[in-house]
């Protein structure tokens, strides 16, 4: 009975062992994908070597590396086993995992594919399995004693080791756990039906609800969820948002009030999270008819209609809007963050409009609050120094500050005269969020050379003062499935409707860009592009139009009325160019358009073109490709936008390269409709999976887990 009972214990060890290194390897590769692309696409002279070498001083990763598409082994660590190579690996489009013996040591190779923009891979992570064997030794040494105690009628012993053994698993799960979290991700739990003790499945369940939120994984992120993980994970909290622009404006228009859904990701982003949530959102009331929709409290209920949440609107005078917005935010702080080559202007009085703005923001976040620990959801560049003023109001908020536009790095953010105040405010958060990794690093890098303060890079956090702030990227996204798809009619229904609207021939193959008017969106470039594409594929003539929805913004500013006004001359000089007798290849729709015309717009085109000079994720992409229930149409995409790093599918370009944008446009033009399917497939999927909810589910959970840890401290001092 001993001898048979022996393996079957250690086969059992070895199966669970070999699925927690499996599972651990998954994790850590989730946790360091971001870091690892990034340093793939970066400049000449960056080396991931020293950032695999430190990963790999954890006890069990014995190694990692990098295979190339070619299957060359890159960046591998000191005391990489000879027997491991590219070649001997399977490597294809899903995760594979293989054992491996190197002079008599067992290991376990985990081998994950990974792209960043056009370079593509797979990275490899090596775990030693000694602890399996060692566990398996265990094991078997506990069931032959325990079958001997039985034998000889110890029964009361065997029960004893039995408990024994349990409480051994039990803490080497709780130490792993322990160390996952210090390292600030879980890892998965086993599946119900293993055979480990009741209070492990109790620890177990409850560390597969948090990490199945915090993953993501097998979680459809939708209203549902992001409401249940409230409810679960932060139950009772107060949530509170503050932005500049406010999700719904109402306007006077023809002595009537009427509705309008601002162009801003922001707000596109943000707006389902709150009907999710419900809470107050806390925006400035710029509509003509604002004051007139609120209660006596400046509140008014929304979405109009089926009200789900409150917008509290605060009120600014002419003198502030040009200072805090027009002033400091759009013409210092948004070309500084931006690489668009527009010169920053920083004038005194701006800064004291900011400052005064900010902190009557503050006095509403404080107004608004019915508990003294709120989670107040900040947005934007135009509200830096908030955090600040509310962790001074209110000590025990959670404060998630969000930062929709790129951050620079140290040297061009130095040029700020008010920089130190600026990362100050911020660090009043409890965590920061940017959309990329690279921009959490340049605001690292900007924090060393300008504070005093104590960064922890492994955290990636800021201590300042005694208060820590967590630095993360969160990458923005949409609602999915999108509401402004509902009641959308079929494709060639859209296409007929936009050919008749802005008068476009029959059989026109249409491209389209939808945005504000904004000198980082590159419209220009595009323009440029469609000339050059006209001129030297003539063939196109007469077949192709570029349509150009374009929102005015920021009119106000001079850099922003000389950018409509150059539009509007070049597109008449392409048009005179290239067009004639009917025919007028560059369309100019210059007004609002509304969510639900922007995604018939959409629908009505063979390919959508995103030239952004610079943007933090550009939501417009995401949009395009939501819009193609039909998984037709083609994304042709900056690579200087965010959202290049998750939708590689798309044909990335470099909009101040005209000749190879107009090459993508013909390329796009001239797909076939099975290769546009597989694009937009995947492009499809991801969006899905990485939706809105799911990006407010990330930040949430981390304050969650912050709550907690807070709490715990607080109840041990
Ligand atoms: O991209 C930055 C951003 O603030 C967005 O978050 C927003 O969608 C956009 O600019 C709109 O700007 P504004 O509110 O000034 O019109």
């Amino acid at each position: 009975m001993v001898v048979a009972l022996a393996p079957l214990g250690s086969a059992m060890v070895e199966g669970w062992s070999r699925r927690d290194v499996e599972l651990r390897s998954r994790l850590v590769f989730r946790s360091i994908r971001d870091q690892v692309a990034a340093g793939l696409v970066a400049p000449p002279g960056f080396d991931l070597g020293p950032f695999f070498e430190r990963l790999s001083e954890d006890e069990r990763i014995l190694g990692l590396g990098f295979c190339t598409e070619a299957g060359t082994l890159r960046y591998a660590t000191r005391q990489w086993p000879k027997a491991i190579t590219c070649a001997s690996l399977k490597r294809d489009r899903t995760d594979s995992f293989a054992s491996v013996t190197d002079r008599g040591r067992r290991i376990h190779v985990s081998v994950f594919p990974i792209a960043a923009g056009p370079v593509s891979g797979h990275l490899l992570l090596l775990h030693d399995l000694a602890f399996a064997d060692e566990r398996a030794r265990e094991a078997q040494f506990y069931t032959i004693l325990s079958v001997i105690g039985v034998a000889a009628g110890l029964g009361l012993l065997a029960l004893a080791m039995v408990l024994a053994l349990q409480r051994s698993w039990v803490r080497s799960v709780r130490t792993m756990v322990a160390d996952m979290r210090n390292r600030g991700v879980l890892d998965a739990a086993p599946s119900g039906d293993s055979p480990l003790g009741r209070e492990l499945h109790g620890l177990l369940e409850e560390l597969r609800v948090e990490r199945t939120y915090a993953e993501g994984i097998h979680v459809e992120w939708s209203p549902k969820t992001l409401h249940r993980l409230l409810m679960e994970e932060l139950p009772g909290a107060e949530v509170l948002v503050v932005s500049n622009r406010e999700p719904y404006i109402h306007n006077r228009v023809d002595g009537a009030i009427a509705l309008q859904r601002p162009a801003s990701g922001l707000v596109s982003a943000l707006e389902p999270v709150m009907r999710a949530c419900g809470g107050t959102w806390i925006a400035h009331g710029s509509g003509s008819a604002d004051r007139d929709t609120v209660d006596r409290n400046d509140r008014v209920p929304v979405p109009p209609g089926d009200p789900t949440y409150m917008l509290r609107r605060v009120w600014l005078s002419d003198e502030e809007q040009d200072g805090y917005y027009y002033g400091l935010a759009n013409e210092g702080l948004w070309p500084l963050c931006h690489i668009s080559f527009v010169r920053p202007t920083f004038r005194e009085e701006d800064w004291r409009q900011y400052k005064a703005v900010n902190a009557r923001f503050a006095d509403a976040v404080v107004q608004e609050a019915s508990r003294d620990d709120p989670i107040v959801l900040v947005q934007d560049y135009h509200f830096a120094l908030l955090p600040r003023m509310i962790r001074e109001r209110l000590p025990r908020a959670t404060v998630i500050t969000f930062w929709h536009i790129p951050w620079p790095n140290a040297e061009t953010f130095s040029i700020c005269p008010w920089r130190e105040e600026i990362i100050d405010g911020l660090l009043g958060s409890t965590i920061l969020g940017f959309h990329t990794r690279f921009h959490c690093n340049n605001f690292l890098e900007a924090t060393d050379r300008f504070m005093e303060s104590r960064i922890d890079r492994e955290h990636a956090s800021v201590t300042l003062g005694g208060h820590e702030t967590m630095v993360r990227a969160y990458p923005i996204s949409i609602e999915w499935p999108p509401s402004a798809l509902d009641g959308q009619t079929p494709i060639a229904a859209c296409r007929a409707a936009v050919i008749s609207r802005f008068g476009l021939p029959a059989d026109a193959h249409i491209a389209v860009g939808v945005e504000r008017f904004d000198y980082t969106k590159g419209l220009l470039d595009r323009i440029h592009a469609v000339d050059d594409l006209l001129t030297r594929h003539p063939e196109w003539r007469g077949k192709f139009v570029y349509l150009q929805a374009a929102s005015p913004t920021r009119s106000k500013l001079g850099a922003y009325s000389a950018l409509q006004a150059e539009t509007v001359r070049l597109a008449e000089e392409v048009n005179a160019r290239h067009g004639g007798k009917g025919y007028t290849p560059v369309v100019l729709s210059i007004r609002h358009h509304e969510p639900t015309e922007v995604f018939e717009i959409f629908r009505a085109a063979d390919l959508c073109i995103v030239s952004s000079l610079h943007d933090g994720m550009n939501l417009v992409a995401k949009e395009f490709v939501a819009a193609r229930d039909d998984e037709q149409g083609v994304l042709v995409l900056s690579g200087f936008a965010g959202a290049s790093r998750e939708l590689s599918e798309a044909l990335i370009v470099n909009p101040y390269d005209t000749r190879s944008m107009a090459s993508a446009i013909d390329a796009a033009l001239r797909m076939s409709t099975a290769e546009q399917r597989e694009r937009m497939h995947l492009m499809r999927d991801m969006v899905r999976q990485r939706n809105v909810y799911r990006w407010a589910a990330q930040m949430l959970l981390d304050a969650a887990r912050l709550r907690k840890r807070a709490r715990i401290l607080a109840g041990a001092a």
